[in-house]
């Protein structure tokens, strides 16, 4: 589906603007940035107003994600029990920093603040299956996984 068509489907008020980039996103796995002005002009918005709610709402990212999707929690709980190490760790063995994409486009690693299931952190999602109680003694295992879940 190319942007005109789903510019043509949308609405053209400022209200249309977040459902409008769910449904590009949906349609790309991402926001590209080059849609940004032509949805600005469709909602009679500037650039940076677009650009605003991309950048204010963390469920938009205008970079291609991976098939799999490596989520670390560093919400409170998460992090008092050792979330930033996690991270760190699957920064380090994955050679990429949290928020990016492997050069294979395969995983993207993400960082989130609180995933709703705090007595059981560190809690690393991938692609829904969630891991509970999280050491860095278990990164190797989980990313191994990771590379070939679908
Ligand atoms: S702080 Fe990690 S699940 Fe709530």
């Amino acid at each position: 589906m190319d942007i005109e068509k789903i510019l043509k489907e949308s609405g053209t008020s400022q209200k249309d603007l977040v459902p409008l980039l769910h449904k590009i996103q949906a349609a790309y796995g991402h926001v590209p940035p080059e849609s940004i002005a032509a949805v600005a002009k469709h909602l009679h918005l500037s650039e940076s107003e677009v650009f605003g709610v991309l950048s204010f709402n963390r469920f938009f990212t205008l970079a291609p994600k991976g098939k799999v999707r490596v989520t670390v929690c560093q919400g409170t709980a998460c992090h008092v029990r050792g979330g930033g190490r996690i991270v760190e760790e699957m920064e380090k063995k994955l050679g990429i920093p949290a928020g990016q994409t492997t050069a294979d486009k395969k995983l993207s690693l993400e960082k989130a603040y609180c995933l709703g299931c705090c007595a059981i952190g560190p809690v690393v999602v991938v692609n829904g299956t969630h891991y509970s109680l999280v050491s860095p003694q278990k990164v190797d295992s989980i990313l191994e996984k990771a590379k070939t879940a679908e």
